[in-house]
């Protein structure tokens, strides 16, 4: 018999049982649209509705999921309101790109996220989580109590920063972070405004003050990459095999231009920090609610770390660490919902016979939020249970139920990169912490730019006794 305590549930919002009112819609969509949803999009493989006048389909069902990420990935495009969102800060970047420019782009830039290139970056991974996890040293074994999610945030900065750019961001700020997080929160949300897709000209009230918080960070960038021009011509010699001066090397008619490499280092910088950090924030939280899991996650830390094993071997040698990494990915996706819009009429019909007839222009709404919760591809979907994504039982998972790094040709490029990093960082810190959550403290996920807890998260750390 099992002996083991229930699961930890951690906190979401329970699926709705009343369909939301348009003034509710709205609200929801504006303060966290992880409220919208209500019970048929955790229960149905597929739901067509309109929001406002607008066709969408929520799709759950994986072999339909691949359809419209895979199979017939040239028949959807990024959808209107992300592209108009996201565009006006990251222009040309890989994220938002469309056409024969996303797919230079994306070619130009693969060969420095290949698997073999992300684990060159793993001894860099190690050195600066190792000088962050300096920070709580005076914590002793009474503890003391951060902000995780502040902190998580600003060590996944420093470890892209350093891998990406070898920390040479030319900056007068001492919180670039900071001013990332900035520009990020001001003009990467829905406004009122998108929703009723009032024309380009009419304000965003929501995003006053973020042009300005724009202009200063374009300027940052410029001046970086200004700056690794000038070694690049004075010092050939001495210059960081890195992503930046790989970006630059592409420069040229057959490349990239210059202002396409300024929109692909913010797009890296946006993408590619916040999401881990929220990720790493939420499998401790997770972990301090389930015993059995840390006690597992230390013996395997304490266990690999006295073989000397290299860091770059930790993903493969530390399956639990991974798992809970995975799973909190699983129930709290930093990406929650990928959107889409069909260009042409498309129809897809199930193994099992049934069809469904996609139109031109209708929205498609792939929710690793909602499918990662599924009840009908999920036991216990909503319970903390790493042990899914341990080897012996990750083969029940299907590649398209579980999509935290998306699927098809726009799948994320640093996934490889954002699971050795978390596995490193995740093994440094918890070797010589614990982290324990605050009784009484209530953690409560919303979809922002990327699916964070709503007022921080406090936790206890203390040294490991
Ligand atoms: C746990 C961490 C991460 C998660 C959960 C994540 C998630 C995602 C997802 C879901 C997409 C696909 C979006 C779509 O199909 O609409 C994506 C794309 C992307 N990600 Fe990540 N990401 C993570 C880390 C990173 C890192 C570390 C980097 C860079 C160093 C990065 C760079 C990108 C870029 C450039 C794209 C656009 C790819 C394209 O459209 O060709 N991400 N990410």
């Amino acid at each position: 018999m099992d002996m083991r305590p229930d699961p930890f549930v951690p906190p979401a919002p329970v699926p709705r049982t009343v369909p939301p009112s348009r003034l509710e819609i709205i609200r929801t969509v504006m303060r966290n649209p992880l409220e919208l949803w209500g019970v048929p999009s955790y229960t149905l493989p597929w739901i067509k509705t309109k929001f406002f006048k607008e066709r969408t389909l929520i799709v759950n069902d994986p072999g339909l999921i691949r359809h419209v990420l895979v199979d017939n990935a040239a028949n959807y495009e990024m959808s209107e309101i992300r592209q108009l969102i996201l565009r006006p800060i990251l222009r040309d970047g890989l994220l938002t790109a469309e056409g024969p420019v996303w797919k230079r782009s994306r070619k130009a830039m693969a060969p420095v996220f290949t698997p073999r290139h992300s684990r060159g970056f793993a001894g860099q991974m190690l050195a600066k989580s190792e000088e962050y996890a300096e920070k709580y040293a005076t914590v002793g074994t009474g503890g003391a109590v951060h902000d995780i999610s502040v902190d998580m945030t600003e060590l996944a900065y420093s470890l892209l920063s350093e891998t990406l750019f070898s920390g040479q961001i030319v900056t007068e700020s001492n919180n670039f972070s900071d001013d990332v997080d900035n520009l990020l929160h001001r003009m990467g949300r829905v406004d009122p405004m998108d929703l009723l897709r009032a024309p380009p000209w009419v304000p965003r009230l929501t995003r006053i003050g973020g042009r300005k918080v724009l202009e200063k960070f374009r300027k940052i960038v410029a001046d970086t990459m200004r700056e690794r021009q000038k070694r690049m011509r004075e010092m050939p010699d001495d210059v960081p095999e890195d992503f930046l001066t790989l970006l630059l090397q592409l420069e040229g008619p057959n490349g990239l231009s210059l202002d396409e490499i300024e929109d692909n280092i913010l797009t890296f910088i946006g993408a590619g920090h916040e999401t881990t950090a929220r990720a790493l924030a939420w499998t401790l939280y997770c972990v301090a609610h389930s015993p059995h899991v840390r006690e597992a996650m230390e013996k395997e830390i304490d266990r690999v770390l006295a073989t000397g094993a290299e860091p770059v071997e930790w993903l493969e040698l530390m399956p639990w660490v991974r798992a809970s990494f995975e799973e909190a990915l699983r129930l709290y996706p930093p990406a929650p919902s990928l959107n889409r819009a069909a260009i042409a009429d498309d129809k897809w019909t199930s193994p099992t016979g049934e069809s469904i007839e996609i139109e031109a222009g209708v929205t498609i709404l792939v929710m690793p939020w909602t499918l990662h919760r599924h009840e009908l591809y999920w036991e216990k979907p909503r319970a903390f249970m790493p042990e899914r994504f341990l080897p012996e039982n990750r083969g029940k998972i299907g590649r398209f139920q579980y999509l935290p790094f998306g699927a098809g040709p726009r799948t994320c490029i640093g996934a490889t990169f954002a699971m050795q990093e978390a596995v490193i960082a995740l093994a440094v810190l918890m070797k010589r912490y614990r982290f324990d959550a605050l009784p009484g403290t209530k953690i409560w996920p919303v979809q922002k730019l990327t699916t964070q807890p709503q007022d921080g998260m406090p936790m206890r750390v203390s040294l490991r006794s």
